[in-house]
């Protein structure tokens, strides 16, 4: 997006009181008004047609939503750029690690180490791209944490800055955190990032969980239909923000271990396929002997095949023979 244009009121045309309408109207973000026609956009705010079609035009815009040869996009794939999961073998099984511009799901049963991950990247990213982070020459990359179960430990990520040898207060001051009390509270948090993001340099978002206010909230078969399309819209916001802004977005989900399944792929996670459609990366995680756990991608052609095994130890994420 370009620098100039982060809420809808920076949109040519869209004052105060226009925005108001707007955002009542439901037309809150950039990207629900690149989306809207100029009658529905002219009715729910009472501006004429023109202008109403001058603003989506200015929004489609400041997405970049428009042809683009293929030389484009291969340009803008090969900027992606990787963060260090603190193990190399994982880093091996990701391609190099935990891309921009892309969804990287971690699922697994308790115990697995997708908190332990999550963490340990949070610490990473601001690491300089030599060592594996995204921070560039006097402009740190920082992070969001989303914490939907209060797992959210700075005890860690001091240790883990301990280990590469940064300032562990700096680290914390680098880290913007958000207990998210429930599925709107988070849907609204993520919303709110396509404000903060641009201003803070902000190269990874977490949702740790991503799922567990939506299974508590909306809990049976009846209700599969209407959590899955709220999540999926979740997820979208998620991934347009990865697109966007050139970040890495890091969900995780608790699956149950079912050695007993009979049925199915016993890889996928079982009660329910909550993020079967979405974009991204996913990789499944398994608890293995001591504090050796062993990763998987899953539904990856383009990465290599086989799993890895990566340790959680007092300072982090590691390699078993470290
Ligand atoms: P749920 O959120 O319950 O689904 O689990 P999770 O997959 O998020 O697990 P998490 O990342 O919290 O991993 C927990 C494991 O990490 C523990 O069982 C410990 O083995 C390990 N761990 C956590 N903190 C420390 C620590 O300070 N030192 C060491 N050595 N290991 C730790
Ligand atoms: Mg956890």
């Amino acid at each position: 997006m370009s620098k100039e244009i982060r809420s809808i009121t920076d949109l040519p045309g869209v004052g105060p009181a226009t925005a108001n309408k707007l955002i009542e109207a439901g037309y809150a973000t950039i990207e629900a008004i690149a989306v809207a026609t100029p009658q529905e956009l002219s009715a729910a705010a009472g501006i004429p047609i023109t202008t109403a079609q001058r603003i989506i035009k200015a929004a489609r815009e400041a997405l970049d939503i428009r042809f683009k040869t293929a030389l484009e996009v291969k340009k803008e794939r090969l900027q992606t750029r990787k963060i260090t999961t603190g193990s190399r073998n994982l880093d091996d099984l990701l391609g190099g690690g935990v891309e921009t511009r892309t969804i990287t799901e971690f699922f697994g049963e308790f115990g697995s180490g997708k908190t332990q991950i999550c963490h340990q990247l949070a610490v990473n990213v601001q690491l300089p791209k030599d060592k594996g982070g995204l921070s560039e020459e006097g402009k740190v990359a920082k992070a969001v944490y989303i914490d939907t179960e209060g797992t959210f430990r700075w005890e860690r990520i001091e240790a883990m800055s301990k280990r590469w040898g940064l300032d562990p207060d700096e680290v914390m001051s680098n880290i913007y955190y958000i207990r998210a009390i429930n599925s709107d509270h988070q849907i609204a948090i993520v919303d709110e990032l396509f404000n903060l993001v641009p201003k803070e340099n902000i190269k990874l978002v977490v949702v740790d969980s991503v799922t567990s206010h939506f299974r508590a909230e909306y809990p049976g078969r009846e209700n599969l239909a209407a959590r899955q399309q709220k999540l999926n819209k979740h997820l979208h916001q998620l991934s347009r923000l990865a697109e966007i802004y050139d970040l890495a977005v890091v969900i995780t989900n608790q699956v149950m271990a079912k050695p007993d399944v009979f049925y199915g792929d016993p890889t996928q996670p079982v009660g329910g396929h909550v993020l079967y459609h979405a974009p991204g990366v996913r990789v499944q995680l398994r608890k293995s002997r001591g504090n050796k756990r062993i990763a998987r991608i899953i539904d990856a052609p383009h990465l290599p095949e086989g799993e890895a095994v990566f340790v959680i130890t007092d300072y982090g994420i590691a390699d078993p023979e470290d």
